[in-house]
């Protein structure tokens, strides 16, 4: 690869994106010349970007939202993960210029859980929400074998879908019950309306771990609810620079070196 490698994040909105950040950094600690750029994409032009986009020279993209699930339409090749959940967040191009989609977030949680010492094995684990950022960690965590993997969710018909869609995980309504509940992960966008509460009291305790899939502000009312119960509460920053650090493999071939790359700056 001679001159500037091309990469960038597509979206809409994107000027919120850390991406570029993340991955000049990844670029940079290995050597890379990384031209890494976040692009506003609207819904209608995204077939267009994505093909002019590697058509001229780009190497990979990652995909936010809304584009996750519509960017599946235009990708040549789907990986397994991103067959299961029916949407992507990174695109790559093969030898024959053929677009493939993957999906990094699921194992970008695994290994955030695996840094701060989650464990998922065993436990009882309750996933908040049904919607994409739901889905997309779902099969992983089943991989991990937990004890009990649930899913609770404001409209239940949604719960329905996805327990038919993740048959094969075992996957399982909320069940309200005494079993305390070791791990609730947040998937929803509940706490933008300035306030985050879930009917489940009974089942947490001091020994409860908290995670919020999104991070910084949008964090601040699940951690406050979650501070009730116990001090264990964890945002997504870990598994933001993780999903964005296997997207970096699967373009280069090579993980960064989390431990030698300083992002604290994301943690302001
Ligand atoms: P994402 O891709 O971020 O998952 P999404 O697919 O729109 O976004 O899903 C948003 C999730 O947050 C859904 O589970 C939604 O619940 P509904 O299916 O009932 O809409 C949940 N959600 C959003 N606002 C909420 C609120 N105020 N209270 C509870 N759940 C909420």
């Amino acid at each position: 690869m001679g001159g500037q490698i091309k990469l960038g994040v597509i979206g809409d909105p994107i000027d919120h994106s850390l991406s570029p950040l993340i991955q000049s950094k990844f670029g940079e600690a290995l050597g890379l010349e990384v031209d890494y750029k976040a692009f506003h994409v609207i819904d209608r032009e995204l077939e267009k970007f994505i093909e002019s986009f590697f058509a001229d020279g780009g190497h990979g993209l990652n995909v936010t939202l809304p584009h996750k699930l519509n960017c599946v339409r235009f990708a040549d090749i789907l990986s397994n993960e991103v067959e299961l959940i029916g949407a992507a967040n990174t695109l790559s191009k093969n030898r024959n210029n053929q677009i493939i989609a993957s999906s990094t977030d699921g194992m970008g949680f695994i290994r955030d859980c695996s840094e701060k010492n989650i464990e998922l094995s065993d436990k009882r684990i309750l996933i908040l929400g049904a919607g994409g950022a739901s889905q997309s960690i779902i099969p992983s965590i089943a991989r991990m074998n937990p004890a009990k993997l649930m899913v609770d969710n404001r409209s239940p018909d949604k719960i329905e879908k996805l327990l038919e869609k993740f048959s094969s995980f075992r996957l399982r309504p909320f069940e309200r019950n005494h079993e305390p509940i070791d791990l609730v992960i947040n998937a929803t966008s509940a706490a933008l309306s300035g306030n985050f509460n879930w009917n489940i009291q009974s089942q947490l305790n001091e020994e409860t771990v908290f995670y919020d899939l999104s991070y910084g502000k949008a964090a601040i009312e699940y951690f406050s609810w979650a501070s009730k119960f116990s001090d264990n509460h964890f945002d997504g920053i870990g598994m933001l620079i993780a999903q964005a650090a296997y997207s970096f493999e699967l373009w280069f071939d090579k993980f960064p070196d989390l431990s030698k790359i300083n992002l604290d700056v994301l943690n302001k």
